[in-house]
């Protein structure tokens, strides 16, 4: 049985809204990464990003990642950079089931709208960012995932479902 169902995917593909609704209908725990890295820090995302940098805010991540993986029962829902960092990738892979919430880049850029609360989106031309991190991350969202499940033109409820329906052999769920 998995430790932990982590719900990977880029920006805007819903991991946040699917993650709580899949906790508690599985009955574990959710834990968002971003949150936790909020709380510690006592900021909002951008703020971390606009004081401390990128590359501390990947660090943050890194730690935070190790830690909620300690868990168990828990639906960890994550940030879209997560699955940069090679000792990520491993950390998540290790005894937890991994789900990849893949959305188009037309449904992503509908999500994110004018890029709001998104430090990396801010200032720029969203489609271009999008496009820009899309080709450097989709082959490691498929590298880290176990399941694929495609999100577009589908509401919270059925992508939920789905998860459950793809889980059933690892969890207990009945
Ligand atoms: C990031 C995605 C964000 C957040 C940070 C960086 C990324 O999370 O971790 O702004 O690199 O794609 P969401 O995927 O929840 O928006």
């Amino acid at each position: 049985m998995a430790k932990n169902i982590i719900l990977i995917g880029f920006m805007g593909a819903g991991k946040t809204v699917v993650g709580k609704k899949l906790a508690q209908k599985l009955g574990y725990q959710f834990v968002d990464v971003d949150r936790e890295i909020e709380k510690l820090l006592q900021k909002p995302i951008p703020l971390i990003f606009k004081k401390y940098g990128q590359l501390r805010f990947r660090s943050e991540e890194e730690l935070m990642l190790t830690k909620v993986c300690q868990n168990t029962e828990t639906v960890i829902a994550t940030g879209g950079g997560v699955i940069l960092k090679e000792n990520n990738r491993k950390t998540i892979a290790n005894g937890n089931k991994v789900i990849w919430l893949q959305a188009k880049p037309e449904t992503i850029m509908k999500r994110v709208g004018l890029g709001k609360g998104r430090p990396l989106l801010k200032g720029k031309k969203i489609e271009d960012v999008v496009q820009e991190l899309l080709a450097k991350r989709s082959a490691l969202y498929i590298e880290s995932a176990h399941v694929k499940i495609e999100t577009d033109d589908k509401n919270i409820d059925q992508v939920v479902e789905e998860i459950i329906a793809s889980i059933k052999d690892d969890t207990n769920v009945p």
